[in-house]
């Protein structure tokens, strides 16, 4: 087996089985608060670090020389070249009120660049994957199919994702970024989860995203089920996608709606 289709297979059984114990061992009440990050309502649950350990702990006993990023803490080097990019629950806002969409993110980089990812969405049944080169694809207990993004939509026929960032001057901001794109698109959605937006778009149920102040965690796995599924994830003028700003749209809608985004100036706060 291919390195990248080992370390699939690998994200994929951690993916789920972190899935799993989220559903099973969420308290029937709501989980509890535990920590606040950018803002009183960027919260963090004791369930986000539990699934954060259990990845961790399995990756590790599997590959102990590999380095981690995760979103809640679980960061260290390692020696092998390979890099797990890890968000344990990607909306944690839609858990914490028992909204179904949420997932848990898994990539694997080698030499820093993401070459398998493993989106988990135990409420819809879903389980989006792409190793780099060999295409993205959606499990469900009914099959596996290919997917693609769909290609050919105009802008104002395209139903555009995106999210806000949890600080309140930020968001004025993106308010404001907001009414600049609302008359021009078919219509917005907030889903609450950056890799669920990623991997519907993927899927075609989504035709453009774009967000300020996403981090690795938040679109590793998602933009390589993008990008394989022949989608383009990138900044502005050609950055890389990241904080600053990240637009994934199949090649066509992404030029539009990068023009469209451009002289709003997305990316200053
Ligand atoms: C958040 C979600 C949300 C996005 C925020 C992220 P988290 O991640 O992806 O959709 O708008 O910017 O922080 O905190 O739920 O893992
Ligand atoms: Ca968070
Ligand atoms: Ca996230
Ligand atoms: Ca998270």
């Amino acid at each position: 087996m291919s390195l990248p289709a080992e370390l699939l297979e690998l994200a994929v059984a951690t993916a789920r089985e972190a899935g799993r114990m989220l559903v099973d061992k969420r308290p029937a009440d709501g989980p509890d608060v535990v920590q606040t990050k950018s803002s009183p309502t960027d919260v963090v649950t004791q369930m986000d670090r539990a699934a954060e350990q259990l990845i961790i702990d399995r990756i590790r006993a599997a590959r102990p020389d590999d380095a981690f990023l995760g979103e809640e803490g679980g960061t260290r080097a390692g020696g092998s070249g390979v890099r797990w990019v890890i968000d344990p629950i990607d909306g944690t806002v839609n858990y914490l009120y028992d909204l179904p969409d949420w997932a848990v993110s898994i990539a694997a980089e080698v030499d820093g660049r993401a070459v398998a990812g493993a989106v988990e969405m135990p409420r819809r049944g879903e389980t989006f994957t792409a190793a780099r080169g060999a295409g993205a694809l959606l499990h469900t207990a009914s099959g596996t199919r290919e997917l693609h993004v769909n290609t050919g939509v105009p802008l104002d026929r395209a139903l555009v994702a995106t999210g806000f960032g949890y600080a309140a001057a930020r968001r004025a901001r993106q308010a404001e970024v907001l009414t600049g794109v609302l008359p021009h698109v078919r219509d917005i959605r907030r889903g609450g989860s950056c890799c669920v937006d990623l991997c519907s778009l993927a899927a075609g149920r989504l035709d453009a995203y774009y967000e300020r102040g996403v981090q690795a965690w938040d679109i590793a796995a998602g933009a390589l089920i993008v990008e394989e599924a022949g989608g383009r994830v990138e900044g502005l003028q050609g950055a890389a996608p990241g904080p600053d700003l990240t637009i994934a749209a199949a090649p066509d809608i992404f030029e539009s709606l990068h023009t469209l985004l451009s002289p709003l100036n997305p990316h200053q706060d």
